[in-house]
């Protein structure tokens, strides 16, 4: 690991800080603190399960009943979705990223107070499937959260296919008042309708029961519009080819044992990835980049 701290002409308390941390479950942690704001990342998964900005409240849910069990998804924060996305049979939902132990590879305290974390995940049994590769992920702590997943084929002669999704989840005060943007006009396949495909025509998306859906071809800015809790989410992306919009609504929320009956109320996730018809291919020798920036402003 290197730790690289440009501190010339900084004062020591205009820097970011970085705290280890047993987190829940004693798993291993990062608490960041910067001058504009709070996070926390567990190396399980390179999961950030927290953003807050001072004076205002969290920007991700994270539920009340995750597991912090090693080897076990954390419910809530940002998931990393790593080869693949969703079912695949014989293997578990959404890849093995998230239930790896990254490797902390970089921790740089920037002059202007940032604090950015590059993670890498660690070669384990399930890679053996894939030709060669590394998956790097490097999070940006400061007036707004900045993910960056960087995937490259290290092999010499094979092509590497996967998805990658960074399945966000936003604390937001009633499900049923926010409004959605940034998605008119895009088809999209409506997993809770049986995967027909649909087109949104309304200007906002707003939610009145379960919402599972994928917005293959969706690259520009999405924003939550939050009037309970006076905000305005934006999630601005790069070399990010679809947006999952999920919220799992009454049924669904019970039948999830690490998810509290009523914790639907208070989240919604709006993902960014390369999912589905999105999927990645990756000539030998190839990297793909995504970008996720995650800001918000108070409304007046
Ligand atoms: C979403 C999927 O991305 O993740 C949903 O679209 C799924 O279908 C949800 O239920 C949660 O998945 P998991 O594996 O974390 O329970």
């Amino acid at each position: 690991m290197t730790t690289s701290a440009s501190a010339v002409k900084t004062k020591p308390e205009d820097l970011g800080r970085v705290t280890f941390l047993d987190g829940q479950g004693e798993l291993p942690m990062l608490e960041i603190t910067t001058p504009w704001s709070t996070a926390e990342i567990y190396l399980q998964g390179a999961h950030v399960t927290q953003f807050k900005k001072k004076d205002e409240s969290p920007l991700l849910f994270l539920s009340q009943c995750s597991r912090f069990v090693e080897g076990q998804p954390i419910r809530g924060g940002i998931p990393v979705i790593f080869p693949w996305f969703g079912p695949r049979e014989g293997l578990g939902q959404h890849g093995y990223a998230r239930l790896k132990a990254w490797d902390l590879k970089e921790l740089t305290q920037v002059p202007d107070g940032s604090v950015s974390v590059r993670l890498g995940l660690p070669g384990c049994p399930e890679a053996s499937a894939y030709p060669a590769y590394t998956a790097d992920y490097i999070v940006t702590v400061n007036q707004s959260l900045t993910l960056q997943l960087i995937i490259t084929n290290q092999s010499r002669d094979a092509a590497f296919s996967f998805e990658d999704c960074l399945h966000t989840y936003f604390d937001v005060g009633d499900v049923t008042a926010i409004a959605i943007s940034g998605l008119k006009g895009l088809s999209y396949i409506d997993t809770v309708a049986g995967f027909v495909e649909k087109t949104e025509t309304s200007d906002t998306l707003r939610i009145a029961g379960e919402v599972d859906r994928i917005y293959p071809n969706s690259t520009g800015t999405v924003a939550i519009f939050d009037p309970r809790l006076s905000r305005k989410i934006l999630v601005e992306k790069q070399g990010s080819a679809s947006t999952v919009v999920w919220n799992p609504w009454i049924a669904k929320a019970r039948r999830m044992s690490d998810f509290g009956d009523e914790e639907y109320e208070r989240m919604v996730c709006v993902e960014s990835g390369n999912v589905a018809s999105n999927g990645i291919s990756l000539p030998p020798g190839g990297s793909s980049n995504m970008t996720v920036k995650l800001s918000s402003v108070t409304l007046k």
